[in-house]
């Protein structure tokens, strides 16, 4: 049987916004009244995470951050640590998105120690693991998230079970090429086996789908058997486009099943 677990949608702000533009989106948001069926949470960049905690706080949205420092605290000039972004209220923070690893040159090892950091501070990392084009075309696919979801379970162990894991193919990010909910799934499915191999406990880890999710696309991806819910970049900027998302992962969700 297949597990239920709760629907979390996520978005992905990038470098994008600033104060007024903030407001303006999370204000719409709330207005859609989206319910909380599915689990939803906003990252935003660390200069707005105490606005967006403001303008919040008295909704059931969480918030997180798009990264965090593998370091407690010290010279590291520029870096925002897991116990900062725990003081500010958030719940989630990604780790090794795919802009990261390529333009700040993380690396798998790297990428897990920033997910234990976070898990230190009580945060729940969602770690990010997709192929390049070159990588699916080489018929890669299943190495590279495999290699990268390995250097995770080995350094956390059982503690996998806290995470969150995003499936990001880069070809799909950004480009208005989703991959096909088949192509998603299938992936999705290979990391699952992945983490059960790592612990009997991960059965509550959700596995979410980043690439091009859009609210016209959104409903086919949730209702994959393996896809648990979405980390959305540019369509969590419209606040109706983000809402229609989250409705339709509200639709495939079940409350009851304690997931990180
Ligand atoms: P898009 O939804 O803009 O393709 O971005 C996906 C992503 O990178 C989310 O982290």
């Amino acid at each position: 049987m297949v597990a239920r677990r709760r629907r979390l949608v996520v978005g992905n702000w990038k470098m994008n916004g600033d104060r007024a533009a903030n407001a303006a989106l999370l204000q719409a948001f709330l207005a859609e009244r989206v319910g909380d069926e599915a689990e939803v949470s906003v990252c935003a960049p660390a200069p707005y995470l105490v606005q967006v905690s403001t303008l919040l706080e008295a909704s059931s949205i969480a918030w997180g951050g798009q990264d965090c420092s593998s370091h407690e605290s010290g010279a590291y000039t520029g870096e925002v640590s897991a116990a900062m972004l725990a003081e500010l209220g958030c719940r989630h923070v990604i780790v090794g998105h795919s802009e990261r690893r390529a333009l700040h040159a993380e690396s798998d090892v790297f990428v897990a120690e920033k997910a234990a950091a976070a898990l230190r501070h009580g945060l729940v990392p969602i770690v990010c693991v997709g192929e390049t084009l070159a990588e699916r075309e080489a018929g890669a696919t299943e190495q590279v998230v495999a290699r990268q979801l390995a250097a995770v379970t080995a350094l956390l162990g059982t503690d996998i079970d806290r995470v969150v894991v995003a499936y990001e193919p880069v070809w799909a990010i950004g480009t208005g090429r989703t991959a096909s909910p088949e192509q998603a799934d299938a992936v999705h499915s290979f990391l699952r086996d992945r983490l059960a191999e790592a612990s009997a406990g991960s059965d509550a880890v959700r596995i979410l789908y980043g690439g091009s999710v859009k609210a016209d696309n959104a409903a086919q991806l949730f209702a994959r058997p393996h896809i648990d819910g979405g980390l959305i970049g540019g369509a969590s900027l419209k606040a109706s486009e983000f809402a229609a998302i989250c409705r339709a992962a509200a639709k495939t969700s079940t409350h009851g099943v304690a997931s990180p």
